[in-house]
C-alpha cells in the first residue's frame, strides 16, 4: 500500500493515525469511567485509581501529539475524493463532522491540561517523570477547563456516533465497500 493518498485511496500514513487515534480514544473513554468510578482505595486489574488518572493524563498528551500530526499532514496532502456512493447531504454533513471530530482531537487534550495544570494536580507522565506545570494554581481556569473537558467528551460520542453510523449503513446495507476505504491492509 502506498503511504500517500492517491485520488482514489486512503494511503498507509493516514489509514495508521486515524486507526491509532480511534484506539487512543477507546483507551480514553474505558479508563475515564474506571478512574472516575474506581475508590481511591481499590484496585483494578492491580492498578489504582491514581495509576488510572496517570495514563488517562499520559495517553491524551500521546493523542494531542498524533493530532497535530495528523491534522498536518492532512493540510499538506491530498485527501482523496469522495467515494461516488455518499449523496451531496452526506458529503456536506460529513465535512462538516470531520471538522468538528478535529476539533475534539484537540480540544480534548487541551482541555484536560489546562485542567490537571490549572487545578494543580499536575501530570506524572507515565508514572515516572513529573512534568514542570507552567501555569501554576488558576481555580476559574481549572473549572472552566474541566467543563470544556466533559461538554467536549458527550460532544465527541455524538459526532463519532454518526460517522461510525453513517460508514457502516453504507457498508453493511448499501454494499458499497465504503469500510474498505479507510480499513488497515484493505484497498477497494
Ligand atoms: C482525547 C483525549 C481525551 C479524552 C477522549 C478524554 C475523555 C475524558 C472523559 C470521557 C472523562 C470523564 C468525564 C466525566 O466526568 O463525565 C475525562 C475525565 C478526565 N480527564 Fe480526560 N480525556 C482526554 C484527555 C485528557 C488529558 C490530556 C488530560 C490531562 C492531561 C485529561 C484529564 C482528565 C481528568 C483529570 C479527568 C477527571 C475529571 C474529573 O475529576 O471529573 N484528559 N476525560
Ligand atoms: C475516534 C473515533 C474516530 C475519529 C475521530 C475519526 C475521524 C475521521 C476523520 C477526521 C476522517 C477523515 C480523514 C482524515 O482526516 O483522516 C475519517 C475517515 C474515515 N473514517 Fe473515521 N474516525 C473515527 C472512527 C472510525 C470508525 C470506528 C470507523 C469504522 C467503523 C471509521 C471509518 C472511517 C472511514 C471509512 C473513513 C473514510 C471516509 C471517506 O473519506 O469517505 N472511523 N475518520
Amino acid at each position: 500500500m502506498p503511504l500517500k493518498n492517491s485520488a482514489a485511496h486512503y494511503g498507509a500514513v493516514s489509514r495508521f493515525l486515524h486507526w491509532s487515534v480511534f484506539l487512543l480514544f477507546v483507551c480514553q473513554y474505558v479508563g475515564a469511567n474506571i478512574m472516575t468510578n474506581l475508590a481511591r482505595d481499590k484496585s483494578l486489574f492491580g492498578l489504582s485509581q491514581g495509576d488510572y488518572y496517570n495514563w488517562h493524563k499520559s495517553f491524551g498528551l500521546i493523542l494531542l501529539a498524533l493530532a497535530l500530526v495528523r491534522f498536518i499532514w492532512r493540510k499538506t496532502t491530498p485527501l482523496p475524493d469522495w467515494a461516488p456512493t455518499l449523496s451531496e447531504a452526506e458529503r456536506a454533513i460529513s465535512h462538516r463532522n470531520e471538522t468538528l471530530l478535529y476539533w475534539c482531537m484537540f480540544l480534548l487534550p487541551i482541555s484536560g491540561y489546562l485542567f490537571v495544570m490549572a487545578g494543580g494536580f499536575g501530570i506524572k507522565l507515565f508514572g515516572v517523570y513529573d512534568l514542570p506545570n507552567p501555569i501554576g494554581k488558576q481555580e476559574s481556569l481549572a473549572t472552566l477547563a474541566l467543563v470544556a473537558h466533559i461538554v467536549a467528551s458527550y460532544a465527541a460520542v455524538v459526532f463519532i456516533a454518526w460517522h461510525v453510523g453513517l460508514g457502516l449503513k453504507h457498508h453493511l446495507f448499501d454494499r458499497d465497500g465504503f469500510l474498505n476505504r479507510m480499513l488497515p491492509f484493505r484497498r477497494q
